[in-house]
């Protein structure tokens, strides 16, 4: 199913999707060296709480994974890449961490992703890696107007990433999303312009460009949820929740600046 949002559907989303932005932020700023995931996972339960939310992940049990989640936060570390699930794992300098985070607040779902490297030495390639995903994000943004279609986005993300030389995993991507977190239409990370379903003012979209180095092939953990790169290679995840408007695209999922 399609949703269209009414004005004051849009007004709780971008509640919804400024909170994700800055528990996203808070997370980021508290994950340094020796901190477990748990930790990361319990402060993420408190933050979601505190604000009177709800998750989209804990009891979420899709034929995709194992289960429900159990989980408040995606953490993906170094080689995996989607669905990370929280476990007990210090973070050490140098690893290459994805937090996704999807929450529900007054009835409207946001959901965001961000990868960055812990610790003071980040090795060159993966912030590449990590700017190719923004980068692809940020050209997926800039096609989404009414009119346009989902072919259109996933060809500017798809462009973005083959031209910095990654091959592209089609089974997961971008998704609608609103009363719950994943809707029609799929927005995969590439495709061809001018095909697919025509966006309209309203429209919530999830999108979410992600690499791994060199490989296009997942492997699922013992977890049944945590995918990984079939090859052990690093990996890199960007995603925003945006409104379709009258003139263009609003980023619902940027931190605001205040603590979550
Ligand atoms: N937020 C993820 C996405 O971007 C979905 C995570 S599902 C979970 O679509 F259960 F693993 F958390
Ligand atoms: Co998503």
């Amino acid at each position: 199913m399609i949703e269209i949002l009414t004005a004051d559907e849009l007004t709780r989303a971008r509640g919804a999707g400024a909170l994700v932005g800055d528990i996203l932020q808070t997370l980021k700023s508290r994950a340094t060296v020796g901190v477990n995931l748990l930790d990361l996972d319990r402060w993420t339960q408190q933050m979601i709480a505190d604000a009177g939310a709800e998750s989209c992940y804990v009891d979420y049990a899709p034929s995709f994974g194992s289960g429900p989640f159990g989980h408040y936060v995606c953490t993906a570390v170094n080689d995996a890449v989607l669905h990370g699930m929280p476990h007990d794992y210090r973070l050490a300098d140098g690893d290459l961490l994805t937090l996704d985070l999807a929450v529900t607040l007054r009835g409207i779902s946001a959901d965001a992703a961000i990868s960055f490297v812990v610790g003071g030495t980040p090795a060159p390639e993966d912030l590449a890696m990590i700017a190719t995903t923004e980068r692809a994000l940020a050209a997926g943004i800039a096609a989404a107007r009414p009119g346009a279609r989902i072919g259109d986005l996933s060809h500017a993300i798809g462009s973005v990433l083959s031209a910095a030389g990654y091959a592209i995993n089609l089974e997961f991507g971008g998704h609608g999303i609103g009363s719950t977190m994943h809707q029609d239409p799929h927005v995969a990370n590439d495709g061809r312009p001018g095909r697919g379903y025509k966006l309209r003012p309203g429209l919530l979209l999830a999108l979410e460009p992600w690499v791994m180095a060199d490989t296009d092939v997942l492997r699922t953990d013992a977890d049944g949820w945590t995918l990984r790169s079939a090859t052990g290679c690093r990996t890199a995840h960007s995603e925003h929740t945006i409104a379709i408007t009258e003139d263009g695209a609003e980023i619902l999922t940027l931190p605001t600046g205040r603590a979550a």
